[in-house]
């Protein structure tokens, strides 16, 4: 056998589906494209975020050594009317950077892989928080001399094209933010000083999504955006939890009882608890909130056969933080609205 074949891939190029198979041999490689149009009926991605018309990525052929950066399974996305998808990329349609601002679990970072999937871009990721340096985001000499230049992240979106996702922008250092401002200019471009001053325009399918939570900087005492970052975000999408406080959404309820397999009754319990703990988070009685998907472990440990008690004390109660007082807190809201003995003790029975 002279040929081995590799992994098929999959995409989902709005109105049609593709799967690319390849198989290597010593004689080359072949590369199949089988397209699969949606029968009469069917909804694409597109039109079930109703983002037709904000074609981000027509015209991008994404290389094969990109490839792995487009995200393929994103969960979707829920949201009670807000259309978050169609905003974030009518902004990025039309401006071409936009930011997102929302306390911690809200779906940030999710909808950002949604959106690159849906737009069949690369999706390159940073976390401003770290303490990434300069050489890793734009690039550097390795080896000895000045031969071998090795593009960083942001370098390598510049050149390429894709979403750059900024998450913590907030947090970012003033050396990487004052390097990126020229590019976010929406015709910028960026120069490689330590690189015989390159020039490297911004890719015409070159996106800036940016993120930032209010809160965890209020907590941590962290600085305001870099005001030169600011001026530059022509769109401001606000995110807020699903349920929080005495609101309860059916959709939130919905999605726990299916992702985790629990009744609804039992999920709307776990709703209400996390709607009270996001509540005190936001007032800054809490450290952290659960997300829909800590709400999915915890009714995943449920729907195992553990009480909500008993699962939550090592899913939510746990999480919150490892001060025993905070974590005493946590436990009161739990038995006051989960009840003490779990309330409802059968999981649902496998569909
Ligand atoms: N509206 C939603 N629909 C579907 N899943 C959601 C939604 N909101 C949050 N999630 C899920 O909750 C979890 C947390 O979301 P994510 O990490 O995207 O939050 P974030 O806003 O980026 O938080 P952080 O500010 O801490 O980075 C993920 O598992 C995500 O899939
Ligand atoms: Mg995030």
């Amino acid at each position: 056998m002279l040929y081995k074949e590799l992994d098929p891939m999959e995409g989902d190029e709005g109105q049609r589906k593709t799967f690319t198979t390849r198989a290597e041999g010593q004689a080359g490689s072949v590369s199949v494209k089988i397209e699969l149009t949606p029968r009469a009926g069917e909804q694409t991605m597109k039109e079930r975020y109703g983002v037709e018309k904000y074609e981000l990525g027509s015209g991008f052929s994404v290389s094969d050594s990109l490839r792995s950066l487009v995200p393929t399974s994103v969960p979707d996305y829920v949201d009670e009317g807000e259309n978050y998808v169609s905003r974030i990329m009518r902004a990025l349609y039309f401006f071409r950077q936009c930011a997102l601002i929302g306390p911690s679990g809200t779906g940030k970072t999710h909808i950002v892989y949604l959106v690159a999937k849906i737009a069949g871009l690369p999706l390159w990721e940073i976390n401003c928080g770290l303490q990434t340096s300069v050489y890793d985001l734009f690039g550097r000499f390795v080896g000895l001399g000045r031969e071998n230049w090795i593009d960083g992240q942001i370098v390598s979106w510049c050149r390429y094209g894709g979403i750059l996702y900024l998450d913590e922008a907030n947090m970012m250092k003033q050396d990487i933010a004052t390097r990126l401002n020229p590019i976010l200019d929406t015709r910028g471009h960026m120069v490689l000083t330590e690189k015989d001053n390159e020039v490297i325009p911004r890719h015409p399918f070159g996106y800036v999504v940016i993120s930032m939570n209010p809160y965890a900087a209020e907590f941590a005492g962290t600085k305001p955006l870099n005001a030169a970052f600011r001026r530059r975000m022509s769109v401001w999408v606000d995110f807020d939890y699903l349920s929080v406080g005495s609101k309860v959404s059916s959709r939130e309820v919905g999605m726990i009882s299916e992702r985790g397999k629990i009744e609804a009754p039992v999920a709307e319990r776990l709703v209400r608890v996390a709607a009270e703990m996001r509540k005190r988070y936001k007032t800054g009685d809490l450290p952290y909130a659960p997300s829909v998907g800590d709400l999915i472990n915890w009714a995943t440990l449920v729907a195992d056969g553990l009480t909500p008690a008993a699962a939550a004390e090592e899913t939510v109660i746990s999480m919150t933080s490892d001060d025993a007082e905070i974590q005493a807190g946590v436990r009161r809201i739990v038995h006051m609205i989960a009840g003490s003995d779990g309330g409802v003790k059968k999981p649902l029975e496998s569909a």
